[in-house]
């Protein structure tokens, strides 16, 4: 499985179930990167979306612990032991996380790729992801050139797991 988020200088994802900016080129960067793929979230994550509906294109896998939770263009998994053998199904690859913080910070250190968004402000935030400068096992492979929007600059960044 990877992984992508984006985070700003204190590793903040988000607030009051809300991102903590919209930077387009990060929500292009976002649709380019799982687009077709398996895309996996915690539950607040699925209902924070536009409409609180499942992302196109794409399997969306939730996990929830609510055993009457259903929601249409979903595949609702109730535990991690169900989440670990939905995923077996599918390459590893194919594969990504898409938050929210419960979720990355459960599975951040398994993750084959880190596709992490640094964004160089600082925001009011509540939910916070490791550092994953601080992660001695993973190393940048990739960075992007600086973009601006708004005033506020961000960068691409790809981290690998070693073996
Ligand atoms: N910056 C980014 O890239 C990014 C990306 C995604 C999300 N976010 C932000 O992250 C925040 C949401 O994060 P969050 O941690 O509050 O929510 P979350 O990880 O999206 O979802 C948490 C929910 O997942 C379910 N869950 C978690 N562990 C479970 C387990 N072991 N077994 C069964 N169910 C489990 C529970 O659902 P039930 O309560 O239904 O049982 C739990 O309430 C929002 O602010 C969002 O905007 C940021």
């Amino acid at each position: 499985m990877n992984m992508i988020v984006a985070a700003d200088k204190n590793w903040g994802i988000g607030k009051d179930g809300q991102l903590l900016t919209h930077l387009s080129g990060d929500l292009k960067y976002f649709k380019e990167k799982t687009m077709g793929k398996v895309v996996v979230m915690g539950r607040k994550t699925l209902e924070s979306l536009p409409g609180g509906r499942p992302l196109p294109g794409r399997i969306n896998v939730v996990l929830t612990a609510d055993p009457q939770y259903e929601k249409e263009g979903c595949i609702i998994v109730r535990s991690i032991d169900e989440l670990r053998s939905k995923l077996s199904e599918y390459p590893c690859d194919s594969v990504m996380l898409i938050g929210g913080a419960t979720l990355y910070n459960l599975f951040m250190e398994e993750c084959r790729r880190l596709f992490i968004t640094k964004i160089y402000a600082e925001f009011e935030a509540d939910s916070f992801i490791k550092n994953a400068d601080a992660l001695s096992r993973f190393k940048v492979v990739h960075q992007s050139e600086v973009y601006e929007e708004h005033g506020i600059k961000y960068q691409f960044f790809e981290y690998e797991r070693e073996k």
